[in-house]
């Protein structure tokens, strides 16, 4: 299958390293990003070993020609808020029947792109632990689980092909009819998270003691009504179970959102915090703390224009 992934960050270049493995010489995999990188890229797995592959990459101006118009499938794994103008910069020379993968945070670029692009939109969410080995590799730091899907559920069978693809390449993946349900879920468990997290430089697990422990329950009181007045059902757990048993397994992480301020670059907290604040206006509910923490980020994250990404 030829293969396009924009966005070369951790997940992107994880996917090519897996999907790489499995091509032949009929099919390609090429990475797009804002800058070429070196052809040889490494995996280092779980377990500590270590592959390399030749991997193809571009920018959307050096693309080779034809390779846009013969993509049978792009990846776009940039993150939520640089999603859409990536997309934008080659969509013009695909197939407009070529199926789109969305792999963003969040829920907005999904039913965005979903109702623009021309050609069938998946969506996937994803547990697996990787980052970035310098320019030269990925590490998959924790192997986990990839769900896809579409928000209207009409390509069921497009999602299990990619499904099987992905998980013969060494990713377990599996289609899902309720992809939007999940979606909102691992938004619910980022915004109870990461931006509190953000804003007091705190590993998750401190999340557990005071003066942090009362503000996250605040945080997800508000979010659980959000997503009741949204019929999003609540995992069976409960919210508050949900998010404490995430906070203990990733008790000593520095979360996603906290990396991204300490280094200066912007979050995601219009992805994350925007659709539950724009769903509690729709519904008259008060977000008064989910609205200070978004501001919080809005003042602390530089705009995303100003900054290079891969
Ligand atoms: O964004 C992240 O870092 C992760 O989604 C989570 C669950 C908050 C754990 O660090």
């Amino acid at each position: 299958m030829n293969t396009l992934i924009l966005g070369p960050g951790a997940v992107g270049r994880l996917l090519a390293l897996h999907l790489a493995t499995r091509s032949t010489n009929a099919d390609s995999v090429m990475l797009v990003g804002r800058r070429p990188l070196p052809r040889r890229q490494t995996l280092t797995t779980p377990t500590g070993q270590t592959f390399s592959q030749e991997i193809d990459s571009a920018t959307a101006a050096t693309l080779p020609a034809g390779l846009a118009e013969r993509a049978e499938i792009v990846h776009l794994t940039t993150k939520a808020y640089a999603a859409e103008a990536a997309f934008e910069a080659i969509a013009p020379r695909l197939a407009p029947d070529t199926p789109l993968v969305l792999w963003q945070n969040g829920y907005g670029v999904q039913p965005r792109l979903s109702e623009r692009w021309t050609g069938p939109v998946l969506c996937a969410s994803t547990t697996e632990g990787a980052y970035l080995d310098g320019d030269t590799g990925a590490v998959h730091a924790g192997r986990g689980q990839t769900v896809i899907g579409d928000l209207a559920g009409r390509h069921a069978r497009l999602a299990g092909h990619v499904a099987a693809h992905l998980s013969a390449a060494g990713l377990a993946t599996g289609a899902v009819d309720d992809i939007r349900v999940r979606l909102w879920h691992k938004l619910a468990v980022n915004a109870a998270i990461n931006p509190l997290v953000a804003r007091f430089r705190i590993r998750n697990g401190q999340l557990r003691d005071r003066p942090f422990r009362p503000m996250v329950e605040t945080v997800i009181d508000e979010v659980a009504a959000v997503m009741a007045a949204e019929a999003i059902p609540a995992p069976a757990s409960g919210w508050s179970a949900r998010v404490w048993a995430v906070v203990s397994a990733t008790a000593n992480n520095r979360a996603s959102m906290l990396q991204d301020v300490l280094a200066g670059r912007p979050t995601e907290h219009d992805a994350i915090l925007g659709p539950l604040l724009a769903a509690g206006r729709r519904h008259g509910l008060a977000t008064p703390v989910l609205a200070g923490l978004n501001a919080r980020l809005v003042d602390a994250s530089p705009a995303a224009g100003r900054v290079t990404r891969d």
